[in-house]
């Protein structure tokens, strides 16, 4: 299953809207899983105050999706984000991991932007 490959045919395109920024909590995160026939691919969202990231769910690590829990990407502080495979963190901001078994590696970026108050793919 390829999840975080650029012609994953479930990928969505741009101009999909996911979500209003308010639908976040501040710090926040929400998951998102998309399917074509066979093919699936699942991002996600971070806000911390009115900064907006999207990653592709795949840890650097061992390619598994990150939350233990659904939408639960942010530790418990909500200052980073957290794999619950193997306990990496990793700054939200620009996904470079910065302790567990990845460190240095990074989060595959999600392009997204903000239109009239809603996250949209880019
Ligand atoms: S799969 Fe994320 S730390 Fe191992």
């Amino acid at each position: 299953m390829t999840r975080d490959s650029s012609d994953n045919p479930a990928r969505p395109p741009a101009g999909v809207a996911l979500c209003a920024v308010a639908d976040l909590a501040d710090p926040g995160s929400k998951g998102f899983r998309f399917r074509a026939d066979s093919k699936m691919f699942a991002g996600f969202v971070v806000r911390l105050g009115e900064e907006i990231r999207g990653y592709v769910d795949s840890c650097p690590h061992a390619g598994w999706p990150l939350a233990a829990w659904d939408d639960r990407y942010l530790t418990r502080e909500g200052d980073l984000i957290l794999c619950g495979g193997h306990a990496a963190l990793f700054r939200p901001l620009d996904g470079v991991c910065i302790a567990g078994p990845c460190a240095d590696e990074r989060l595959t970026p999600w392009p997204l932007t903000v239109v009239n108050g809603q996250i949209v793919t880019a």
